[in-house]
């Protein structure tokens, strides 16, 4: 059989550090309302030259350097990302020529903050497949591009980040799916009634700009606890395993209340997830992959762990991924 395995990953962040205090110098905010209901004590904005593209050149550099794979061995880049440079062409495609893997199968997803898990379950079926050998998945974002400065229920909550993954096809023989390395399960799903909940006000074939964040938090934050809770279980439930049997969960992170809710919906205890919402905001598609690479580069999720990823964003989409490091 063919097992899609995780070969190293990769992250950016813009150069420019906005504190909770600095946000509260132009929006009618505070430091300790921003902590309380959200976890959020600083975000990255990009800066000038800074782009959903460049961002995400540098994360694919350094995944690819941490696989030790060449970039023109690459044959499929599938980039998640809701902010992308251009409404056309994919932004994927300026990674792929950074890359050098010219010629290969290189799109963009739109699920917004689901986009990396989405991007992470597609290559992983065209990698067992055999359409492709070796997979760039990444998420990127410049959301504060999207922020509206006078809705102080939405601009304190985002940031800007890339996050890359290299995927690798590897023909083995495989007795215990879950004690060998690779993507175990992935389950993705979308619900476009709840749409109205949170979108941007804007469209190229509607108002021709690209609008502004909106969002009923409220009511995404009891779906996102709900749909959350639901779909890790059932990935749970495809594996034959138990929430127990996890070495970490690395959940996207748009919120320390709704990662403390839906682990305590799972029985999780809180150490076992990785939270990185305090220093990178939500990143929407690069929220997961950005988590990811920093609980690898800090010693966490080491060779062998089990790891749970998770998102949900507009639309609403979600899904999460089990993978055996
Ligand atoms: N600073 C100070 N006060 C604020 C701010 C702010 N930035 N934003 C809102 N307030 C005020 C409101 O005006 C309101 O004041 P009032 O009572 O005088 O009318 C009060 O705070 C409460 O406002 P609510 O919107 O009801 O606050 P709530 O407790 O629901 O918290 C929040 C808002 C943090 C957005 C919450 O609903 C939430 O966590 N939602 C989850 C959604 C989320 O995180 N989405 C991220 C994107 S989606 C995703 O990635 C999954």
């Amino acid at each position: 059989m063919i097992r899609t395995v995780m070969r190293g990953t990769g992250s950016a962040l813009p150069k420019r550090l906005v504190t909770n205090e600095d946000l509260a110098r132009t929006v009618d905010t505070s430091d300790e309302w921003i902590v309380e209901r959200t976890g959020i004590r600083q975000r990255y904005f990009a800066g000038e030259g800074e782009t959903t593209a460049t961002l995400a050149i540098e994360a694919a550099h350094k995944a690819l350097a941490a696989a030790g794979i060449d970039g023109k061995t690459i044959d499929l880049i599938i980039l998640g990302t809701a902010t992308p440079d251009q409404t056309f062409p994919a932004t994927a495609t300026a990674v792929q020529h950074a890359i050098g893997a010219n010629g290969c199968i290189a799109f963009d997803v739109a699920a917004v903050c689901s986009g990396f898990l989405y991007g992470l379950g597609i290559a992983d079926s065209m990698l067992r497949t055999g359409m492709a050998k070796r997979a760039l998945v990444l998420g990127a974002e410049t959301f504060s591009r999207l922020l509206d400065w006078e809705d102080r229920t939405t601009c304190v909550l985002f940031g800007d980040g890339a996050g890359a993954m290299v995927l690798e096809a590897v023909e083995c023989d495989v007795t215990d799916p879950v004690a060998a390395p690779g993507i175990i399960a992935t389950r993705l799903h979308a619900d476009g009634a709840h749409n109205p909940l949170l979108f941007c006000s804007g469209g190229v074939s509607t108002t021709g700009t690209a609008g502004h964040v909106q969002m009923m938090g409220r009511e995404v934050f009891r779906h996102a606890v709900v749909n959350l809770a639901e779909v890790l279980e059932e990935v749970l439930g495809v594996a034959g395993i138990t929430a127990e049997d996890l070495d970490w969960v690395v959940p996207h992170q748009a919120n320390q209340r709704i990662l403390d809710a839906t682990a305590k919906k799972l029985g999780l205890p809180p150490e076992k997830v990785v939270v990185t919402v305090a220093s990178h905001a939500n990143t929407s598609a690069a929220s997961v992959p950005l988590a990811f690479d920093t609980a690898v580069r800090d010693g966490r999720i080491k060779p062998g762990d089990l790891v749970m990823l998770e998102a949900l964003g507009a639309g609403f989409t979600w899904g999460a991924c089990l993978i055996r490091v």
